[in-house]
């Protein structure tokens, strides 16, 4: 009988998708469900012959210079993969694999959760009524903005985007753009209620409502600056389920507080978990601790679809969710 494969899993994962790799493969469970630093990875690439990693493990190009690396495959929990160097990772030929599908709609729900939250200022409220705060209801109390009839501006096309399109203009009535560099397909948008605009430019100056969901790489890493906010309407608001670092904290900042931005809701932040401060110090932004995918059914479905990437890729089959 030949030895299982050895895989190293670096964070915590609901019950039944530990049972599952129990019972495939040679594996070491995440003890202390800490997120891990470069000589913990490094060992870990060095002993496993696959990794089942996360958002929160840094496989960069230094720490995939490790040596020796016994690891042929990283198996990334999450459609996002930023938190890999592909480059490195193809260099030292490790197949790099992702979740997409699973987590689609869940994380729609999110973004719709923050469209929803922000423009009826449904944070705020909670805080004022838990804090004791609330003198009663009135005609002027805490007055949000109508969902139904806006202009929601999607920044990326792809599944989570097209699902996002389908709940707002279908279940809120609103009218949907989209922005794209490389669109989607016909048949991809088929079906799809979206106007889609030539530039980002077009997508700000039109949008009552901006949510981004295009990945984190190095053209869209601080896309949303002091310039392109000062592009968006006056009043607008700005939703990110994406990644954090494709806004530039400082600027939304001052555009909250100035007003310029009449709202935010993020779900996703630069050197998470430590939030930039200053955002705690603002009313008019809904903060949420990176929920997108965080349902029980969605992560143990992108729990199921790693240990199919690693069973296919042991097992000398096509490997479904191949990233490189
Ligand atoms: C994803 O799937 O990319 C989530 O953000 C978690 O990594």
């Amino acid at each position: 009988m030949t030895a299982r494969p050895k895989v190293i899993v670096t964070r915590r994962l609901p019950a039944q998708v530990e049972a599952a790799l129990r019972g495939r493969f040679s594996v070491e469970l995440s003890a202390d469900d800490r997120p891990t630093d470069a000589d913990t990875l490094q060992r870990a690439l060095g002993a496993a012959d696959g990794l089942l990693a996360t958002v929160t493990d840094k496989l960069t190009a230094e720490v995939l210079a490790a040596y020796p690396i016994r690891a042929r495959i990283i198996a990334n929990f999450g459609v996002g993969y930023d938190n890999i160097d592909l480059g490195a990772a193809q260099a030292h030929e490790i197949t790099v694999t992702n979740t997409p599908d699973v987590l689609t709609d869940c994380t729609a729900d999110l973004a719709m959760t923050l469209i929803l939250m922000t423009l009826r200022r449904a944070g705020e409220g909670e805080r004022e009524l838990r804090s004791g705060r609330w003198s009663g209801w009135r005609p002027t109390h805490m007055m949000g903005t109508r969902v139904t009839g806006k202009v929601l501006g999607l920044v990326g096309m792809g599944r989570i985007a097209r699902a996002v399109a389908h709940r707002a203009h279908h279940g809120f009535g609103m009218r949907i753009l989209c922005y794209d560099p490389s669109p989607p397909s016909p048949v991809e948008l088929a079906g799809v209620e979206a106007e889609p605009r030539a530039t980002l430019e077009a997508l700000l100056a039109e949008s009552d409502v901006v949510s981004l969901h295009c990945p984190s790489t190095p053209a869209t890493r601080g896309m949303m600056n002091a310039a392109r906010l000062a592009q968006m309407k006056p009043g607008a608001f700005l939703i990110n389920t994406a990644r954090g670092d494709v806004i530039d904290d400082s600027a939304v900042i001052s555009a909250l507080a100035s007003g310029q931005l009449a709202g935010a809701g993020l779900d996703v932040f630069r050197g998470e978990p430590n939030i930039d401060r200053r955002y705690a110090d603002l009313e008019n932004v809904v903060l949420l601790p990176h929920l997108g995918s965080a349902t029980r059914e969605t992560r143990e479905a992108m729990g199921f679809r790693a240990i199919e990437n690693l069973a296919a890729f042991f097992e000398g089959r096509p490997v479904p969710d191949r990233v490189v």
